[in-house]
């Protein structure tokens, strides 16, 4: 019925949870990136399947009155942001509606949404940025990939990064260029410089990591001084070698160039030290409404045992440590394990205990030999295993924090057999994209209040 390449003019009725436009022609629905719900356009038929179609937008005949001028003038080849041309004021609407959608669906969960924390100030809310380096004919590029692809987007700003990061990735293009450092070429697999990785802390202290595919930095240390006398900010330098093809963007040899092997931030009164590769919320803002919400669903008194499930460096086991009687952390990569007890000595808690292990395999010991009343449980975007989820029934008050609301939904559909799904607050963890960050407080059915 429909040609491929042929172009149809049609409706924009909805924008799925991955931000595309929903656009249906007769019956049938075509799924496209960048049209806006109410909007008239035209479309170029890609691919149709039995169901569905993809398609590209070609034409916009109607426009919604909530599309607006992309702020970034990278945005429509980079693949780092896809949703700057939806005013952001909608987007709260929009991750509501997302969350309250697969929750009802997937799930089969129909509980209170409640409207989502959303930022005053998007800008520059990323608090770690990882810049990939590309020499296109002897012109060193920086920046993100373009959409679906591995091509560096050439950027001397980008509108999400810290800004102190942007000025540190124009610095260093220059660097590489007057040092003739080189760049690693995925064709021909030689070269060195893969990546930089760059995070900071609300003070704009730095922690920079050089990625890349030869096991010598090279000019290594003409590059830390360069980048020390011009940024004194960068506390920490590292460099991870991860030599040839990889899915993953660290190696597991990580060597400390210059001061600590670690970034320090203060969050709640408390102060985290946070290793290259332990988990840190992208978004420090955010992640204080995100865990002032979570600490609110928990509603600590000093008879209470906590577990902090994906722990990472024991962030939020150990600011509710200050509340309860007892945290027990769990967590699988071993730097974060490590962060989470050096944080644990760092602000005098004693009442932490850290687990270095999957979270599947250490709970059921955990909840057996002890009376546990309230999990927090923060898992990666696949959410838990059902053996996780198996083990935890018995206790009276979960917080459940994810990052993905379709796995969510799914273990929400199976501890509602055991649990009343109280209530659910979406969280704007990642402003100008799709991605959407939920808490939501669970009570066992048998609970007292
Ligand atoms: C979304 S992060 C949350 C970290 C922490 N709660 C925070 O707010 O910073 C998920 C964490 O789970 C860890 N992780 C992934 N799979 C795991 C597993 N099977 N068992 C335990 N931890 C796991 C990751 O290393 C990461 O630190």
């Amino acid at each position: 019925m429909f040609i491929e390449n042929e172009t149809y003019k049609c409706d924009c009725i909805d924008l799925d949870s991955e931000g595309n436009g929903v656009c249906k022609i007769d019956d049938f629905i075509f799924f496209v990136k960048g049209p806006l719900k109410g909007e008239r356009v035209s479309i170029k038929v890609d691919k149709v399947n039995k169901n569905f179609g993809l398609a590209t937008l070609k034409d916009i005949y109607l426009k919604s009155p909530y599309r607006v001028k992309p702020e970034c003038p990278y945005y429509e080849q980079c693949g780092g942001c896809n949703l700057m041309h939806f005013n952001y004021y909608m987007h709260s609407n929009y991750k509501k509606y997302v969350v309250k959608d697969l929750l009802n669906r997937i799930g089969k969960v129909d509980t209170l949404v409640n409207d989502t924390i959303f930022m005053s100030d998007p800008l520059h809310y990323r608090n770690n940025v990882q810049v990939s380096f590309s020499n296109d004919n002897g012109v060193i590029k920086a920046g993100f990939y373009a959409k679906k692809t591995h091509n560096v987007i050439d950027m001397d700003t980008c509108i999400i990064a810290p800004q102190i990061a942007n000025r540190i990735v124009v610095f260093l293009k220059r660097l590489f260029t007057v040092n003739k450092i080189s760049i690693y070429n995925p064709k021909t697999k030689k070269g060195c410089i893969k990546h930089v990785i760059i995070r900071a802390n609300k003070k704009s202290d730095v922690m920079l990591c050089f990625v890349t595919n030869t096991k010598e930095l090279e000019k290594r240390e003409l590059l830390v001084s360069e980048i020390v006398k011009k940024f004194p900010k960068v506390v920490s330098i590292l460099h991870n070698i991860n030599i040839g093809v990889t899915p993953i963007h660290l190696g597991n040899k990580t060597n400390l160039l210059y001061g600590t092997n670690y970034l320090t931030s203060t969050i709640f009164n408390t102060k985290f030290e946070i290793g290259l590769s332990s988990f840190y919320q992208v978004n420090t803002t955010q992640m204080e409404k995100l865990y002032s919400k979570v600490f609110e669903y928990l509603n600590l008194n000093k008879d209470m045992t906590l577990i902090d499930a994906y722990c990472g460096i024991g962030t939020m086991g150990l600011i509710a440590s200050k509340h309860c009687k007892e945290v027990y952390g769990i967590e699988v990569v071993d730097e974060a394990i490590y962060n989470a007890n050096r944080n644990k000595v760092l602000n005098n808690i004693n009442n932490a205990t850290f687990i270095l292990g999957k979270a599947e395999d250490e709970i059921e010991r955990l909840v057996n030999n002890k009376k546990i009343d309230a999990l927090i449980v923060d898992p990666p975007r696949k959410g838990c295993e059902e053996s996780f989820l198996k083990a935890i029934v018995g206790i009276e008050k979960i917080v459940y924090v994810s990052c993905n609301p379709s796995t969510l939904a799914r273990d929400l559909k199976f501890l509602k057999e055991y649990y009343d799904i109280v209530e659910v607050t979406p969280v704007d963890m990642f402003p100008f994209s799709n991605h959407v960050e939920t808490v939501c407080l669970l009570l066992r059915k048998t609970y007292q209040l």
